[in-house]
């Protein structure tokens, strides 16, 4: 794999800034909180790094509302420790990826502000979608949009006179108005922040609500079951491709840069045509994130994932969970191991067998990181951490809990701040002597998931994590290549991962047993590394992965 290639293979770490670690002690995480945890990742073992949206923005959803794509957050730090969090990464072969979110902005955003002052008909409006209202008197929104967090996806604005006056279009809260893609300011306006971040060093792009950029400019209603696609008012459609063409244009500009779509499509043959020659170079793999615990399925994802890459020759990306999304180890607790947004607001009433979820994530991640293409390990998953589920009302964060009156619980759970070292909380997450809590509460129980608690214990998950991590990076078979099925029973995954003609080294065999009982180890040299002790008589257990050396 040439260098310029890393991204294929590349095991990914997730960052999710305001929760990995507080160096100023105000209870919410910051880039020199970063630096000086960057030897963590490093022995942990991962290729790059991606960063939730670090840029200045009110967090109304959590730095998914930006107010300027060429700076940093003051909370986080400064563009300086930006860049020196860059070359320290460099120098310690971690790559970095930043989140662009090109849907929409904040309400804060200076462009936003010009809009809401210039008034109906400019062209700063232009940059965004303001319409009058519907009714005798405008005060019904343009169309019946929904909010991906609940309620109407429109809110009128008074215009400089005082008046009620036009509705704004935002597909999440209304503190993120949408951007207009068919203004050519909002398409040069990207370019250039591209060419801003690759001109620092930053290697990847991962692109927020991929899918949604370009709107029908009719704006028409929607049927409840529109599929996306050319005919939906804004999910999938055509003219969205005339963007990242435009986008891998500028990034082919830059050596070994790569575009990383967040798509979340149920059909993967128009997931595939983001991946075609000239677009995008990797998405998201959000069936096999979503999927539940179960052989069929999963196999049936891996098939479909790698049929859909195939004709481009992108490489698959494989991913268990992230800063959207319920904790793994919860998930598989559950009866339910699926994860379906629209039912999330159900979840957090089933009960959860932590130790169950804990071995079958454990499991997980084994099979994760031996299939072909990169992998992506969100913080705190390396530690086995739950969602937390009980964090009290008055602390929640996340619009879709307000936006939904409570009845969604929303994502707080799985963005609490990592524990890292001593008994209670802070747990080394701020320094000694800050002067605020957590931005989350941490549960006391964590104190037995610390990175120093998991450190000094040898069945840990993340001293799982480092071995497989370690075993991957130094193998020729894993990462990016081929596969190929080994016939199984009904509920095993059984598969080889083999080394291109001219590589030296053995080829890897990974063996996922989901079925009820113990099954035997097929043929093999050795056992390179299990997810959970193998039987006295040598049979691999119920929820159990091992990766097996053969030749
Ligand atoms: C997807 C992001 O992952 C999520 O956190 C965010 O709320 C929405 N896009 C809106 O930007």
């Amino acid at each position: 794999m040439t260098s310029d290639l890393w991204w294929r293979s590349a095991a990914i770490y997730q960052l999710y800034v305001r929760s990995f670690a507080d160096g100023n002690g105000d209870g919410t995480g910051d880039l020199p909180g970063v630096r000086s945890h960057l030897a963590y990742l490093a022995d942990l073992g991962v290729d790059a790094i991606w960063f939730n949206p670090w840029y200045p923005s009110p967090m109304s959803d959590a730095g998914y509302d930006i107010s300027d794509y060429r700076a940093i957050e003051p909370v986080f730090g400064t563009l300086a420790d930006a860049d020196a969090l860059i070359a320290e990464a460099h120098a310690l072969g971690i790559r970095i990826i930043i989140d662009v979110v090109p849907n929409h902005a904040s309400d804060q955003h200076p462009w936003f502000a010009a809009a809401l002052a210039a008034g109906p008909g400019s062209p700063a409006r232009e940059r965004f979608w303001f319409r009058p209202g519907r009714g005798p008197s405008g005060d019904e929104p343009p169309n019946n949009w929904q909010s991906i967090f609940g309620g109407p996806a429109w809110t009128r604005v008074t215009e400089p006179d005082g008046s009620p006056g036009e509705w704004y279009l935002h597909l999440f809260a209304p503190q993120q108005p949408d951007y207009n893609w068919s203004n050519l300011d909002v398409r040069r306006e990207f370019e250039d922040v591209l060419r801003f971040w690759f001109g620092r060093g930053v290697d990847g792009i991962r692109i927020d609500s991929g899918a949604l950029l370009t709107k029908d400019p009719l704006l028409p209603d929607v049927g409840l079951d529109e599929p996306p696609g050319p005919a939906h008012p804004f999910t999938d459609r055509d003219d969205v491709h005339d963007v990242y063409r435009s986008w891998r244009a500028v990034a082919d500009g830059y050596p070994a840069r790569v575009l990383i779509g967040e798509i979340w499509l149920p059909d993967a043959a128009r997931l595939a045509r983001y991946v075609a020659a000239g677009e995008l170079h990797t998405v998201f793999n959000f069936p096999y994130l979503t999927c539940p615990w179960d052989a069929a399925a999963l196999r049936q994802v891996i098939d479909e994932t790698l049929a859909l890459n195939a004709p481009s020759g992108a490489p698959a990306i494989w991913v268990l969970s992230n800063h959207d999304v319920d904790r793994i180890v919860s998930r598989y607790g559950r009866a339910d191991t699926a994860f379906d947004l629209l039912r999330r607001r159900y979840f957090h009433n089933f009960a959860v067998d932590l130790a169950l979820g804990t071995r079958r994530a454990r499991a997980a991640a084994l099979l994760t990181m031996a299939l072909p293409g990169s992998v992506y390990i969100y913080q705190g998953e390396e530690l086995g951490l739950w969602e937390v589920q009980d964090i009290p009302d008055e602390l929640r964060q996340d619009p879709i809990w307000r936006r939904t009156g409570g009845a969604d619980p929303g994502r707080d759970g799985s963005r609490v701040p990592l524990p890292w070292s001593g008994t209670e909380p802070p747990f080394g997450f701020s320094p000694a002597g800050a002067v605020r809590e957590p931005w989350l509460p941490q549960p006391k129980e964590w104190r037995e998931l610390t990175v120093s608690a998991e450190s000094a214990s040898g069945d840990s998950m993340l001293r799982l994590y480092r071995e497989a991590l370690r075993i991957r990076r130094s193998s020729v078979a894993l990462g990016d290549g081929v596969m190929a099925w080994l016939p199984a029973i009904s509920g095993v995954l059984a598969f080889d991962r083999l080394p291109g003609s001219d590589a030296a080294g053995g080829g890897v065999r990974c063996v996922a047993n989901l079925s009820g009982g113990p099954v035997e180890l097929p043929p093999h040299a050795a056992v390179l590394l299990a997810s959970g002790p193998l039987t006295g008589e040598g049979k691999l257990p119920t929820d159990t992965t091992v990766w097996l050396r053969i030749q």
